[in-house]
């Protein structure tokens, strides 16, 4: 392994050198969303458009890795784009979000069934405990451009999350960021 310097566009989340990505699109997002009409009108009026992507940056046998997570503006009903959320399989490794560019939310919450949010806006690092579900939301107009960093080994449990949502939902509520309880939960 050698030392690297990777260029990281903040406004695209494009990486100079990069080891893997994927995007994900509205259609895989049916049931997370709560206004399921309004996921249909969207992909019937704008397509299956991309919500977000992520870049990795991996060098094997590292015990790191980081990347940079790319999310589009825009709501679903009530609902602003946001990330599937996951915790990691390992319990014991925790995460930073760096953001870049843009401004949104990051909902966290323990297992516990703590609930906290940290603000993403450009030069605010946010730090993710071990073991704290975590969903990024794009709360502004702009592109939400974020560099992540965390252990190889943590893993995506993503299950959890998956069958009933976080406790919260981050909903435009007359132009308000606003909180309000999962019926889920
Ligand atoms: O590891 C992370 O927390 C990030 O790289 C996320 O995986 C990324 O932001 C996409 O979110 P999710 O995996 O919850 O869809
Ligand atoms: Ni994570």
């Amino acid at each position: 392994m050698l030392p690297e310097g990777v260029a990281i566009d903040p406004l695209t989340g494009a990486m100079s050198s990069s080891t893997g990505e994927y995007s994900k699109r509205l259609s895989e997002f049916r049931g997370v969303y709560r206004d399921s009409a309004a996921l249909e009108k969207m992909l019937a009026e704008r397509g299956d458009i991309e919500t977000y992507r992520v870049v990795e940056h991996r060098q094997p046998g590292s015990d790191i890795f980081f990347g940079t997570t790319t999310m589009a503006p825009g709501k679903v009903g009530y609902e602003y784009f946001m990330t599937r959320g996951h915790y990691h399989e390992r319990r014991d490794r925790g995460e930073i979000y760096y953001t870049q560019s843009g401004s949104g939310l990051l909902l966290l919450q323990s297992r516990q069934g703590d609930v906290r949010t940290v603000e993403m806006k450009p030069g605010t690092c946010a730090f993710i405990p071990p073991d704290w579900a975590h969903r990024s939301v794009n709360t502004g107009s702009a592109t939400l451009v974020f560099v992540w960093c965390c252990n190889q080994d943590a893993g995506h449990d993503y299950a959890e999350i998956a069958a009933r949502g976080m406790r919260q939902l981050v909903l435009d509520r007359n132009g308000s960021v606003t909180l309000a309880p999962n019926p889920n939960y």
